[in-house]
């Protein structure tokens, strides 16, 4: 692993604990919570989708969505299809919170477990990854299977030629390259050049971002 961000330590069921302080810090002071990796890293996804999706109807997915930043500022740049998915329900209360408009979906739902929610049952051009393949790659039981049950599931998720983003701070490129290329579902389209990410007054921690295209 190339870093190791102490705030991506396992968390599992506490992700739940975390959103539950980040939806009350938004409740009583209106604060938008934790932007992970820097709002560089949203805004880089974001303008690579910009370059690459003309089409404003293309369903798009985040998984993991957090507080769901990411759609928001899709939104913004006029995407009408988002749909922000993730297993900790006061982060999707969160997500609903900022989102006011309501225009993006928001579901609960256990990417390892693709029976958990309806937003699995279809297909998604784009779908989204920053800090979720962290995240269940540091689960502390059974971290391999579940990485595998992840490159398996997510390719579900995408048709033939659809999109794939990651932005992963716990896995070197080459490392992550080797994941979703190794059983062929997935090749590299390109990876995104990434310099630094500054947080909690840190900066020099590096993350990698990489597009794959699905087979
Ligand atoms: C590091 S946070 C990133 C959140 C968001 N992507 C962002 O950038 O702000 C990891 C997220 O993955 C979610 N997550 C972890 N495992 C998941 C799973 N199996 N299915 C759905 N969401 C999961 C967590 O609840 C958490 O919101």
């Amino acid at each position: 692993m190339s870093c190791s961000h102490p705030n991506l330590e396992p968390r599992n069921s506490s992700w739940d604990d975390f959103y539950k302080t980040e939806l009350h810090n938004y409740n009583d002071h209106g604060e938008e919570g934790e932007v992970w990796f820097g709002m560089q890293s949203v805004n880089r996804v974001v303008r690579w989708i910009v370059k690459e999706i003309s089409e404003k109807t293309t369903p798009i997915l985040d998984l993991g969505c957090g507080n769901g930043m990411v759609l928001l500022k899709l939104e913004e740049e006029g995407y009408i299809n988002l749909t922000g998915v993730d297993y900790s329900q006061p982060a999707i209360l969160l997500a609903k919170s900022l989102a006011q408009n309501g225009q993006i979906k928001y579901e609960t739902g256990d990417l390892l477990d693709l029976s958990s929610s309806a937003v699995f049952t279809t297909k998604y051009d784009v779908v989204l990854d920053k800090g979720t393949y962290d995240a269940i790659s540091l689960s502390p039981d059974g971290a391999l299977q579940k990485r595998l049950a992840y490159v398996e599931n997510v390719h579900k998720l995408i048709p033939i030629g659809g999109y794939l983003w990651i932005t992963s701070c716990n896995w070197t490129s080459s490392e992550i390259i080797s994941h979703f290329t190794a059983n062929s579902k997935f090749s590299l389209r390109e990876e995104i050049p990434v310099k630094q990410f500054k947080f909690g007054g840190q900066v020099g921690q590096t993350v990698c971002c990489l597009v794959f295209q699905a087979a």
